[in-house]
């Protein structure tokens, strides 16, 4: 099961998708939190307009969720640049990128998810475009083949990964400016609840968005998500009106706890605890434990889990820490 997939699907006429787009702030001002990394890429885009340059290359990471997509529509608004979209997996051949990057106009931005998953021969043409703004072909075979060199436009690439940790050194030492996106405070998601609350029409209490906020495990999508269904219950329960009572009779349905842990989060660690006496254990044989996948359990889940204090990752494997024996009333045993 994917990210996507964790919640129980709307029954509304818009999907989440056109939800997600409509939530999506436009300007650097509108976007909550993540203040060194605004301040910073302002500085850098202030500079670039005022050259009439192209910005810098960006890479963005953390985990899904976060705002990286978001961001990276707005780098491109706050440009004044067109916005092109493509995504690693996307990108099969490298004559396709070689076509998107002919086609770019002079600072064009163009963003590509998933940037760890570009694959070798594409991720090469990548090299002399972000460095020199130019395409390096071989024409012709055997002896008489010679090297060609293509220029293109000036562009912006921004890149997104939810891990840094596989970029290769060549690809990674292109880009100028590295943004590590970290997961919000309950204070900001709770800014971030109520701004969504106000374009979806949603009337909400204060502790309401602060008891959502609470459990929405640092992540802004997750916080945007748990309004939808918290919406739904108040469409049917209470002619509308978010309540803290709602909110919490919405999340306790969705068995999500006081923390924002979910059912996963509760098999991961139970798992952790009772198959492996609290670790050390490997990612993939708890992966395999549960029924997971790998890349979802370290992605998706861990940054949460980490930032709690509810476990750590050492050389030898995954570790249960003592606040999440607490957590679940159980006697801790240090080892
Ligand atoms: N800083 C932020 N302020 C307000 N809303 C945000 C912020 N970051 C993300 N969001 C919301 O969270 C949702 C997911 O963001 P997205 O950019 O798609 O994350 P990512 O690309 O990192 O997975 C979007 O709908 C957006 O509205
Ligand atoms: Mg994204």
């Amino acid at each position: 099961m994917n990210e996507e997939e964790r919640f129980v699907q709307s029954t509304k006429n818009l999907t989440d998708a056109e939800i997600e787009n409509s939530l999506r702030p436009t300007s650097l001002d509108e976007y909550i939190g993540q203040n060194k990394v605004k301040e910073a890429l302002s500085v850098y885009i202030q500079a670039a307009k005022t050259r009439k340059e192209s910005l810098d290359h960006v890479l963005l990471y953390g985990p899904p969720g976060l705002g990286k997509t978001t961001l990276s529509h707005i780098i491109a608004n706050e440009l004044g640049s067109q916005f092109k979209v493509t995504s690693g997996p996307a990108i099969e051949h490298a004559a396709d990128l070689a076509a998107i990057l002919t086609n770019l106009n002079q600072n064009d931005v163009l963003f590509i998810d998933e940037i760890h998953r570009l694959n070798k021969t594409v991720e090469e043409i990548l090299y002399p475009a972000m460095e020199d703004f130019a395409l390096d072909f071989i024409v012709g075979k055997g002896p008489s083949a010679r090297n060609m060199r293509l220029k293109i436009k000036p562009f912006t690439l921004i890149g997104a990964t939810t891990r840094a940790g596989m970029l290769t050194n060549p690809l990674r030492d292109r880009f100028g400016v590295i943004c590590r996106l970290e997961l919000y405070s309950p204070e900001e998601l709770k800014i971030i609840i109520k701004r969504s609350a106000k374009i979806l029409g949603v009337q909400i209490d204060d502790d309401a968005a602060g008891e959502i906020a609470k459990r929405s495990r640092g992540t802004p999508r997750i916080a945007n998500r748990l309004l939808k269904r918290v919406r739904d219950y108040a469409q049917v329960m209470g002619k509308g009106h978010v309540d803290k009572t709602i909110a919490d009779k919405t999340l306790q349905v969705m068995e999500i706890d006081d923390l924002g842990l979910d059912t996963i989060d509760r098999k991961i660690l139970l798992a952790m605890i009772n198959k492996f006496g609290g670790g050390p254990v490997g990612l993939d044989t708890l992966a395999a434990t549960i029924s997971e996948d790998a890349t979802t359990i370290e992605d998706v889940y861990e940054p949460y889990l980490l930032q709690l204090g509810f476990i750590s990752r050492t050389p030898r494997g995954r570790v249960v820490l003592e606040p999440a024996y607490k957590h679940f009333g159980m006697q801790y045993v240090a080892k």
